[in-house]
């Protein structure tokens, strides 16, 4: 078996991030300046990267259905679809995107800095979608005052949980991502109790312990987007959410970004938290979180990346 190299879709947590969305014009020459920039990806990271390496940068480039279709690689990924929207208790919309670069770094400076070399190689080429600098907020926490990311899956079982394996074996080492911004009404969420808020997201506020499961409302966060496999195995994916925001616009949010070796889990979760389980059972925390962004991305392997610059 011919080993293949991923993305680092395994990384941790990091003080900053920018994740940027974009659609690639429709000009054969507009698609050529994307293929150059495949290319040159691994270079820019570098050269940015080796003023300080522990500073820890990374960069994954995610490519939406569409296209992947214009770039002709043959096959297409098992999963590879356009976000679908949800129309339940509340809307999930799907809005546009071809590609998505998650960018990383325990430094501000260091994500800027690569951001701005990817959007100058890709001037003219593309109409940018959207753009949200996100860090990190005291103890991982998000802009509803809870921890984010406790439950994600760690050593083998995130392997398992993000890679694509043998089940699509042309992609395999590929990932899958699915993002949404959300824009929170912290006044509202405010307004509410601590105890509310802890029965929604079904932990602790201040110690992030969970709730015994008798005690989790079935609404709760940690119910709904808890799911299991046929033969009752929990099915994981990896959340890498940041908190992004501007005070003075009272604007607040949380940058949803969660990879998968198979899109229908978050899909799975997105279905329980917006329609419900059973439908109208909902999260509560969409009464104060607004969805505004809807996009799925396939996450090829470096050797895939690197073949669309051929
Ligand atoms: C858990 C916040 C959206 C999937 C959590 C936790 C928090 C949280 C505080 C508990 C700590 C943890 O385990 O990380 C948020 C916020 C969101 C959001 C503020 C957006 C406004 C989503 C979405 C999905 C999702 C869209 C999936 C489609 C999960 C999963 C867990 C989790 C799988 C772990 C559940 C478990 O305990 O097994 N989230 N989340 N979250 N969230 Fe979210």
């Amino acid at each position: 078996m011919t080993p293949v190299v991923s993305q680092p879709v395994e990384g941790a947590l990091t003080h900053s991030a920018i994740f940027i969305t974009l659609t690639v014009n429709q000009g054969a020459d507009d698609l050529q300046k994307f293929r150059d920039l495949c290319g040159d990806l691994p270079s820019l990271i570098r050269a940015v990267s080796f003023r300080s390496p522990s500073a820890g940068l990374t960069c994954i480039v995610g490519l939406g259905a569409d296209l992947w279709q214009r770039l002709e690689t043959g096959a297409t990924p098992a999963g590879l679809h356009p976000f679908r929207e949800i129309n339940g208790v509340h809307h999930a919309p799907s809005t546009p995107a071809d590609v998505l670069f998650h960018i990383r770094a325990s430094r501000t400076d260091f994500c800027f800095e690569l951001a701005a070399e990817i959007m100058s190689r890709l001037e003219g080429a593309i109409t940018l979608q959207d753009e949200t600098q996100g860090f990190k907020f005291f103890d991982n926490r998000d802009l509803l005052g809870f921890v984010d990311g406790t439950e994600n899956p760690a050593g083998l079982a995130l392997t398992e949980a993000v890679l694509i394996g043998d089940e699509d074996a042309v992609f395999r080492g590929g990932s899958y991502v699915i993002t949404q911004k959300y824009m929170h009404d912290l006044t509202a969420w405010k307004a509410m109790t601590v105890e509310r808020q802890e029965q929604i997201i079904g932990r602790q506020k201040l110690s992030d312990i969970e709730f015994p499961d008798d005690k989790k409302a079935s609404y709760a966060h940690n119910v709904l987007t808890n799911i299991n496999d046929a033969e009752g195995n929990q099915l994981q994916i990896l959340r890498d959410n940041m908190p992004f925001g501007s005070p003075s616009h009272k604007e607040f949010g949380t940058y949803f970004i969660g990879y998968s070796c198979e899109p229908e889990r978050t899909e799975r979760m997105l279905n329980n938290m917006f329609i419900g389980d059973p439908p109208g059972n909902y999260d509560r925390i969409l009464d104060v979180s607004n969805a505004v962004t809807g996009c799925l991305f396939f996450v090829p392997s470096t050797e895939m990346v690197d073949a669309i610059a051929q």
